[in-house]
């Protein structure tokens, strides 16, 4: 359950009146209801860093934005991780950005990328889009000559520096305390943002008679979030066990080293880094985050991780049963309706005990 999934859900729990107006209004009506409730809002969103805090009072009509990025990542992660025994969910403080891991996992790695660059891209588009007052479309890009291409900027190109440093901004504001958690969630946080920036595509049209190209005008555009959420998941298999260096006379955290490799080596910007291993997500357990796979759905024949063996843990699973009806071998009739017979078939499901 996240509390900040969308602007109604997030209004309807914090300001019930403004919720009646804004479903029945429009958007611009959302922006400047909010300026009018933000200090009221604001301070009733829970898990909110005090720099948080402040941005969402001086641009509310961004901190929605925001939520729906958080919910954006949350809901690629769940999509990726699936068949996984842990399938993006943790027992613990519920924040914006939806549960945290206590454990500084390559899980935890996960989540912090796709929150981070789930933030950054929702901003981009509502930016492109023309929803946000202070971005647009990269005006850096606009009227400009692709000399070596021999093509013109034009159209919107998406501002995805806007939306990057805004998620910055943003999401690296939670992290306050001088931990070690603090470097790995930076290092991730960056990581998702630069998967994104690496991702981002090139469109482009051809003018001139029937399609001849004599002058083609070219945009950037956002890849599709589900890109970023597979890119995001080889990242996760291929993530890099750090450690923390620390330096100066306070010996604080201040650097990341890759473990177990001679000499220093600094990981890679876009690789996701861990500094603890994973619990194995069998049982529920409140100081890892851990739900346990009690109650999963699980798959008989499956070799993979969403089959029943390793899904429950060899705990077993139990059985259900049950008649599954629906309408089969339609025709259409002379004239004009549908007949249709009833199909049923007996089927079983599978869940962890
Ligand atoms: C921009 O605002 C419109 C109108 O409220 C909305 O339908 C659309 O989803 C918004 N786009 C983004 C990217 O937030
Ligand atoms: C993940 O697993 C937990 C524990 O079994 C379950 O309660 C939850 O609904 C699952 N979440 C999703 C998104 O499938
Ligand atoms: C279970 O796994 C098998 C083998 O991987 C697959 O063919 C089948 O479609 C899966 N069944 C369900 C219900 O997902």
């Amino acid at each position: 359950m996240i509390i900040f999934s969308s602007r109604s859900v997030l209004l309807s729990v914090y300001y019930p009146q403004i919720f009646l107006i804004l479903t029945s209004g429009s958007y611009l009506a959302l922006s400047s209801v909010v300026a009018l409730g933000a200090n009221i809002i604001c301070n009733k969103i829970p898990g909110l860093a005090p720099r948080q805090r402040a941005i969402c009072q001086s641009r509310p009509d961004a901190i929605i934005v925001v939520g729906e990025g958080a919910q954006l990542g949350i809901n690629e992660c769940q999509y990726q991780f699936r068949y996984g025994r842990w399938n993006c969910s943790a027992l613990g403080e519920r924040t914006v950005f939806g549960q945290e891991l206590r454990v500084g996992s390559r899980e935890a790695a996960f989540t912090y990328a796709i929150t981070a660059a789930g933030v950054a891209h929702a901003i981009t588009a509502a930016c492109s889009q023309g929803n946000l007052s202070q971005c647009g479309c990269d005006r850096e890009k606009q009227g400009y000559y692709n000399q070596e291409e021999g093509w013109k900027w034009g159209g919107c190109s998406a501002d995805i520096k806007y939306g990057i440093e805004f998620s910055r901004r943003f999401v690296d504001a939670r992290e306050i305390k001088k931990t070690q958690r603090r470097l790995m969630n930076l290092h991730n946080n960056e990581a998702g943002r630069k998967v994104l920036e690496e991702r981002m595509k090139l469109e482009c049209k051809c003018h001139g008679v029937s399609g001849s190209c004599t002058t083609k005008t070219c945009w950037t555009t956002l890849p599709k979030f589900r890109e970023i959420g597979y890119v995001l998941k080889d990242k996760y298999n291929e993530a890099v066990h750090v450690e923390v260096m620390r330096a100066g006379r306070l010996r604080q955290p201040t650097h990341l080293k890759v473990k177990q490799v001679q000499g220093y080596h600094k990981p890679m910007e876009t690789d996701l880094v861990y500094i603890e291993r994973s619990p194995n997500y069998c049982e529920e357990d409140a100081a890892t985050g851990s739900v346990g796979t009690q109650g999963r759905l699980c798959n008989r024949t499956s070799q993979h991780t969403d089959g029943c063996d390793l899904m429950c843990c060899g705990r077993g699973y139990n059985t259900h049963q049950y008649t599954k009806v629906w309408q089969c071998n339609c025709k259409f009739q002379w004239c004009c309706f549908v007949k249709c017979n009833t199909c049923s078939e007996r089927t079983e499901v599978f869940t962890c005990k």
